[in-house]
Parts: C-alpha cells; structure tokens; sequence
C-alpha cells in the first residue's frame, strides 16, 4: 500500500498560501514553486540509503555517512512538472531529468500522451516523478505506467496540491508508489480542477491561458 505523506512544514504553507493566490503573477509564482520544490525535495529524500566512509578531517581519521551512490531520476510531467526541477536539482544535482508529456483532454479530462524522454538507465534509477497537481489522478498514474513499462521499479511521485480523488486514483493503480504533497485540498470542481487549488498550474507558470 502507498506511503503518503504530507509535508506541512509552516514554510512550505506559507509560501503555498502566496502561489494559491489569484493575484501573485507568474515570476512569483515560477519562484515558488521551485522553492517549495526544494523544501519538499528534503522529505522525499529522507530514507535515501546511505553508507559508512573513512574521512580525515584536519584532526583525525573518522567514519562519517554518505549517499550509497545510488541513482536518482527526476521526471517532471509537462508542462507544469517543469517548475519543480529545478528546486529538486539544487538539492539533488546529479539527478538525471526526464520528461513525459501529458495533457488532460478538456473534455474526458483523460490524459493524452505526446513525448516521454527518459535517461536510458532509467529502470537502475530511483525516480521521483513530479507534477504541481494531482487532480482526478489519471496523468500521474499514466506517466507512472508509462516508467513502469521502460523498466523503473523504485518511483515516488511528488505534487504540491492534490485532491482526495486523486490519492486514491494513484493509490489503487500502483500501491506500490509513495506520495508526497503539501496539500489535500477539498474535491474536484464539475470541470476536474482541485477546489480550493490554485487554478491552472501550466498557465500560472507559463503565462499562457
Ligand atoms: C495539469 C497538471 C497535471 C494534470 C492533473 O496538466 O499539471 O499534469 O493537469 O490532472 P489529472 O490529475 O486530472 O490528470 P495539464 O493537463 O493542464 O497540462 P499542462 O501542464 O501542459 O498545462
Ligand atoms: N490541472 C491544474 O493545473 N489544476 C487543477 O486544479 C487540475 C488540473
């Protein structure tokens, strides 16, 4: 069964406060999410594995932790999963990046695939796939198959808002991905988009409408 986890650090809720606001324009906004990427980059990371080396500090020798070399991916679903790589990078900068494209028909609200691009050791990495919005659930579960079927075994999936709807739609089709958000808002509105949310988050990064 899925781990999920909110993290709901008073930084990331208030800086979540300012990119839910209608009025903060898109420099703002690009900001913030890439801010609060990096603090959520922080607990997604937290059971990463780790090994003992021997150091030599200017005094002594010493066991010390670092990182078992493991790889990691981080895979944004575009458009609006792009605003979350660069916080993540800074935290994880020899992360690999790949891409899958997916819009949601406006209509069905089902997800239409249009470009995956992912590192070709992708199935020895671990992954991190990130979207601002997990909405009805249908993107970050087909993006999810879609790493399945290229070999990814180890993969979390990162958003920073998400309805209830939508954690049980990820939970029920992979159980075994965990989940990481800042927030579970309310529901989903007759439209599909996440009530209270923060809108449309490819059009408040990207200024486009
Ligand atoms: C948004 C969002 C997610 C998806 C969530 O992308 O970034 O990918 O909707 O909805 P779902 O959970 O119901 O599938 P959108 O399709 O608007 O594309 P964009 O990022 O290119 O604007
Ligand atoms: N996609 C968005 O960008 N926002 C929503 O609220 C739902 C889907």
């Amino acid at each position: 069964m899925s781990k999920v986890t909110q993290v709901a650090h008073p930084l990331i809720l208030h800086k979540l406060a300012f990119i839910r606001n209608k009025n903060t324009g898109s420099k703002d906004f690009r900001e913030l999410v890439e801010e609060v990427s990096m603090l959520m980059a922080y607990e997604v990371t937290r059971d990463l594995q780790m090994e003992e080396v021997e150091i030599e500090t200017p005094i002594c020798k010493t066991k010390c932790k670092m990182l078992a070399g493991k790889k990691m991916a981080i895979v944004p679903i575009l458009r609006a999963g792009l605003g979350m790589v660069d916080g993540m990078l800074k935290l994880i900068p020899a992360a690999k990046v790949g891409h899958i494209g997916l819009y949601r028909d406006e209509e069905t609200l089902q997800p239409v695939e249009y470009f995956c691009k992912l590192p070709q050791d992708i199935a020895e990495r671990d992954v991190i796939v990130v979207d601002p919005m997990l909405a009805t659930g249908g993107s970050a579960a087909d993006a999810i198959t879609l790493l399945k079927k290229k070999g990814a075994k180890n993969i979390r999936l990162m958003c920073l808002i998400s309805s209830p709807e939508g954690v049980k739609a990820v939970m029920n089709a992979h159980p075994d991905v965990d989940i990481y958000l800042a927030s579970i808002d309310e529901k989903l509105n007759e439209h599909g988009y996440i009530v209270p949310g923060l809108g449309d988050a490819g059009d408040r990064l990207f200024g486009t409408k």
